[in-house]
């Protein structure tokens, strides 16, 4: 079977890993990839938004099968398009990937099917929503409808904060004029905030390991938000079996079938970003697509050959599949150019990446290749994973192979996994 993987950064990277793995794989294709995805397949220079550049490739090349990493050509409808020329693509359709693309479209979606999520007001124009501020005071939190690549949620403070977060989403428009011509305004929600992910065909939904991210730039949870600087799995303590069976009850199966009565049936990976909180599980945000970091870790325990997983879900076949996972548990951690998520430099020459020990796996994603020596591109530069028998040793792995691997600059959390092993104590 020939592959083609969309994206270019550590989650695709663990996504071409794996697709290598199966002995299904006959081509392993990755657009555009990085220096990472090089080494297990053929890099195409394309862009993962451009998806006519993306489909006439595919055509030429006869490929078979489509795994989409990102959310943008998704929202942008790549599924439908491969459809239309017959080529298999994993990851829902355009109708269905609305759920992340707008905030609007998902908080109704919440609220036509009852699922547990922070009451909200939607607004599209400013004047209405700094009124609302004025009236239901701080803290309170903004949100932008459209994509924003991970930037378009303010929780404000104060009322200060939450009139700046519509002025520069409605007034300055910095995520663009159609991103910003709604806002969703919301309560606050406390507790634990998680993500769960499900393979999904349709009408049924498989949950993942579940897996914890670390957003916070700094150590304690401090500073501002990342993509992630961090994410292990599985995390056993992160969910009471009652909040597990209200995920699924309350939260997966109505969303499924609410898709369903919508005729837009989910297919790919959901990701359900939740706070847990004193009232039981809520909805933050859907995703529709795989986290990153948190898929790096879980394609590293994953044992089931991904394409047939991924085939499954395709042709509505998921119950014939049993998830398994290896015994131990994988940990991810970031290794970040100084300053991101605000600015930094590019162009680090990044060394000691050959000396790692066995059962570290580095994912590669803001790097480049500049005449053979792999050097930094972007803010997440490199995924750094390790399997151990508890959080304790595979934090002691993955620490290691990240102090041997220098870059000017290098920006690092010291305390992913951290968390769980509070958990485990408490419980
Ligand atoms: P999103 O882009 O929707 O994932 O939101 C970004 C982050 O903002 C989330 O991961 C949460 O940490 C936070 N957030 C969003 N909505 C709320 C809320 N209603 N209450 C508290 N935190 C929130
Ligand atoms: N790790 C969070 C995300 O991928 O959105």
């Amino acid at each position: 079977m020939k592959v083609l993987v969309v994206g270019g950064g550590g989650r695709e990277h663990a996504l071409a890993w794996k697709v290598k793995q199966s002995p299904r794989c006959s081509e392993l294709f990755i657009a555009p990839g990085n220096p990472g995805t090089a080494e297990l397949g053929t890099n195409v220079a394309i862009k993962a938004e451009d998806i006519e550049g993306l489909l006439a490739f595919a055509v030429k090349e006869q490929v078979d099968l489509c795994i989409v990493g990102p959310e943008v050509p998704l929202a942008d409808g790549i599924t439908d398009r491969f459809q239309e020329k017959s080529i298999r693509c994993f990851g829902p359709s355009k109708a269905a990937a609305e759920l992340e693309g707008s905030k609007v479209a998902m908080k109704e979606f919440l609220r036509r099917y009852n699922i547990p999520t922070a009451p909200f007001s939607i607004f599209d124009n400013a004047k209405a929503a700094h009124e609302y501020i004025n009236q239901v005071g701080a803290p309170i939190v903004i949100k932008c409808d459209g994509l924003a690549a991970g930037k378009g949620v303010t929780v404000a403070q104060t009322e200060d904060e939450a009139h700046d977060a519509v002025a520069k989403i409605m007034e300055d428009h910095v995520f663009g004029e159609e991103a910003g011509k709604q806002v969703v305004i919301e309560e606050i929600l406390r507790g634990e905030e998680i993500s769960v992910f499900a393979f999904c065909d349709g009408h049924n939904a498989v949950l993942l390991d579940y897996a914890q991210d670390h957003k916070q730039a700094y150590d304690g949870d401090e500073g501002p938000n990342t993509g992630g600087m961090g994410a292990f799995t599985p995390a056993p303590n992160l969910l009471s079996a009652k909040d597990e069976d209200e995920v699924v009850r309350r939260i997966v199966v109505p969303t499924m079938n609410g898709l369903v009565k919508e005729e837009r049936p989910f297919v790919g990976v959901l990701f359900l970003g939740l706070m847990v909180t004193n009232n039981g599980p809520k909805v933050i945000e859907y995703n529709v697509r795989f986290g990153d970091p948190e898929c790096q870790p879980l394609m590293m325990r994953l044992e089931t050959d991904i394409l047939d997983i991924v085939d499954a879900c395709i042709d509505g076949k998921l119950d014939d599949i049993e998830l398994t996972w290896r015994d131990e548990l994988a940990i991810c951690v970031t290794l970040a150019s100084g300053g991101y998520p605000g600015s930094y430099e590019k162009g680090k020459v990044i060394s000691g990446l050959d000396a790692t020990a066995d059962d570290i796996v580095i994912f590669h994603a803001g790097t480049a290749d500049k005449d053979g020596s792999i050097c930094t591109s972007g803010g997440r530069v490199l995924s750094v994973c390790a399997f151990g028998d508890d959080v304790n040793s595979a934090r002691e792995k993955v620490y290691a192979a990240c102090d041997a691997i220098e870059f000017e600059g290098k920006h690092l959390r010291r305390d992913i996994g951290c968390r769980e092993e509070a958990r485990k104590q408490k419980a």
